[in-house]
């Protein structure tokens, strides 16, 4: 769907937000995989909606990010690096092709050890057929599918991307765009959902639990997809919408990287993130003192689930599902311990180690 508006267009909170975590991300992802101690002989970074690679406000987009990254933090003789950008509106391509010759007069690598291609077209028609041609397959692709948020993207790209060496994807979703157009959507929109209609009864649901079933459906798409770890959050600009990014990966390394990329991003800026799943919906605006509430109340859901169990394995739940990282999980679970809502086996101060347990409510007298 080419841009209704103007191109270039201006840059929102949240997408300052979303970039500050691509790069903070790609500046791991580039050098673990091109220069550490089992780096592949090459990489790809992929988008199926690139833009036109710049804002109104002279802002770089994600393209220009992407190659400043692997410029930046991997040595030029280390390995090559592929870039693949597709976009269906003719102005940015274009001005996708000016900007990158403008920011990057003179690349450090070869067209050998970095090459570029833009391409005019849809993510569904030409992402895969770009990456063919660019012998990309075989060796990691990290595919950024930054789309308006209606995520046209073929589910037979993502399996294929999923079964792929090494390879993640990043995909933003609007739940609004669903939740809006659920009753005129035909059978494309299932796809979205690898063929699975179950985000239709979205319809049936309150307004309140709308966004966080579709995004569920999401999730699970891209876990039958075949990426077995997943980071989805929502970035919350103090004004306008929400956005959703979801992240799927093959590795609980890359879980651990994205994590570390949203804790460390810029929220001077205004924009908080949100946990999905926290049913109280609160939103994390303040680095320095994360607010663990959401935390405290997901790991007691989780204690009443599972029984009796190691603070090690609520440390994994913490990074798996959730947006919180493990070092978060202590401090979290001190509330409930101070009031006498869960018991540690044994007594004594919480630790890794410790197994803890719900302590059942007493019946009202
Ligand atoms: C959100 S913008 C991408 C922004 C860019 N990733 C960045 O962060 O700088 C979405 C882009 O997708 C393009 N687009 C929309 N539908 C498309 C489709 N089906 N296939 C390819 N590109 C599409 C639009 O022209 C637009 O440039």
């Amino acid at each position: 769907m080419p841009v209704s508006g103007q191109v270039p267009w201006s840059c929102e909170q949240h997408t300052v937000a979303k970039h500050d975590i691509y790069r903070r991300y790609l500046e791991r992802w580039f050098p673990i995989l091109l220069a550490g101690s089992n780096a592949y002989p090459s990489v790809t970074y992929a988008e199926g909606f690139s833009g036109p690679g710049i804002y109104s406000g002279g802002e770089h987009g994600s393209p220009v990010i992407a190659m400043r990254a692997l410029i930046e933090k991997v040595p030029a003789t280390k390995g090559v690096a592929r870039f693949a950008f597709i976009d269906d509106d003719e102005r940015c391509v274009t001005m996708l092709g000016d900007t990158l010759r403008a920011v990057f007069p003179n690349r450090p690598r070869s067209d050998a050890a970095m090459p570029v291609k833009i391409v005019k077209g849809t993510c569904a028609t030409h992402l895969e057929a770009t990456l063919d041609g660019m012998n990309a397959w075989g060796q990691p692709i990290f595919a950024n599918l930054d789309s308006w948020g209606n995520v046209p993207v073929p589910y037979r790209l993502l399996q294929r991307l999923a079964a792929n060496v090494s390879s993640e994807v990043i995909v933003t979703l609007f739940p609004q765009h669903f939740v809006r157009f659920v009753s005129s959507q035909g059978e494309s929109a299932d796809k979205v959902f690898g063929g699975d209609p179950t985000w239709r009864t979205v319809v049936d649901l309150a307004p309140a639990a709308k966004s966080r079933h579709i995004l569920t459906a999401y999730r699970q798409a891209l876990c039958k997809a075949g990426f077995p770890y997943l980071l989805d959050f929502e970035l919350i600009p103090r004004k306008g919408q929400p956005l959703y990014l979801i992240f799927g990966t093959g590795h609980p390394l890359g879980v651990k990287k994205m994590k570390d990329s949203l804790w460390e991003v810029d929220r001077t800026q205004g924009v908080g993130f949100r946990d999905p799943r926290d049913e109280q919906a609160e939103t994390l605006f303040d680095v320095d003192e994360p607010l663990l509430g959401p935390l405290t109340r997901l790991l007691a859901r989780k204690l009443q689930e599972s029984g009796p169990i190691r603070v090690e394995e609520l440390r994994d739940f913490a990074l798996f599902e959730t947006v919180y990282r493990p070092e978060h999980v202590i401090r979290a679970l001190k509330p409930l311990v101070d009031r006498g809502a869960i018991k540690v086996d044994g007594g004594g101060a919480l630790r890794r180690s410790s197994l803890v347990s719900l302590v059942p409510a007493s019946p009202p007298r």
